[in-house]
């Protein structure tokens, strides 16, 4: 629980829009490559001037979302629950996550098969509690496994609204009594179960969480997010957090930014669990 924040990360060599599978992504439109390596980089430069160690996983060509590295499984302590994600397209990344969480000493969880989850992107610790996204990608069934697997009370929340696929994209937990949320993602039960367990929910307006602002990299007291949504990081700098707005124009075009170019590989329940306030 004391060690630095460790993270891993996947440059965007491969990186680009070859298909549709969120609303976000459209081929017609493209990326700038110059522009994401530079984004990329900036976020991978701000976490390490943080303390924090990053590791680089080998990009791949024909896999251009492995980038979000969010998506590659869950890790609590030592156990990796991976990935099985909905779409085709993004399945050749499941033996390149897997391959590098066995390499690095963790011990790869598999659900059943025929279920989809898609990893940290879907599944947020707050505390001791998961809260999984479930309905465009996982299902509200493989949270229930791996919370009985990692013997963890596991909140599975419907997800509304096809913009905000992935639990990550309206959700962030910041603290053990803080989350971010985006409440038009989650049914008048998701957002009851948000308000009875979380102290201090922060909501943020439909116009900033199309900014991908609750898609938020938290290290301690800073918050690194997307620099389109000044009225949440001023709330966030009066609640006493430190914020750090960066680009990420080019992988918002795919449907990710800052929290899903990252997989916390010292648990994504450490972010939480440090951050006694
Ligand atoms: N294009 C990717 C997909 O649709 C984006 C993934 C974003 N990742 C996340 N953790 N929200 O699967």
């Amino acid at each position: 629980m004391s060690s630095a924040p460790h993270f891993l990360m996947c440059p965007p060599d491969h990186y680009g829009i070859e298909y549709e599978i969120n609303p976000w992504m459209n081929r017609a439109v493209g990326t700038d490559p110059a522009q994401a390596h530079r984004q990329w980089w900036a976020l991978h430069d701000a976490l390490r001037d943080l303390g924090a160690t990053v590791e680089r996983l080998a990009p791949v060509p024909g896999l251009p979302d492995l980038v979000f590295t969010a998506n590659a499984g869950l890790v609590h302590h030592r156990t990796f629950v991976s990935s099985q994600f909905r779409h085709g397209v993004r399945q050749g990344e499941t033996p390149y996550f897997d391959r590098w969480a066995r390499e690095h000493g963790f011990k790869v969880v598999t659900l059943p098969p025929g279920s989809y989850f898609e990893g940290a992107g879907d599944a947020l610790f707050l505390g001791e509690i998961l809260y999984g996204g479930y309905r465009f990608r996982s299902d509200a069934k493989s949270h229930l496994w791996i919370g009985h697997q990692l013997n963890v009370e596991a909140l599975p929340l419907e997800l509304v609204d096809p913009r905000f696929y992935h639990l990550d994209t309206c959700f962030c937990p910041v603290d053990r009594e803080t989350a971010i949320y985006y409440p038009g993602a989650f049914d008048d039960y998701g957002r009851s179960v948000l308000k009875d367990r979380i102290p201090h929910l922060i909501a943020v307006s439909a116009e900033e969480a199309v900014s991908f602002s609750c898609n938020a990299v938290v290290v301690g007291r800073t918050i690194l997010l997307n620099d389109g949504a000044p009225k949440l990081a001023k709330t966030l700098q009066t609640s006493g957090y430190e914020v750090r707005p960066l680009p990420f124009t080019e992988f918002i075009k795919a449907g990710g930014s800052a929290k899903c170019l990252t997989l916390r590989l010292d648990g994504e329940e450490a972010a939480a669990w440090r951050l006694v306030p």
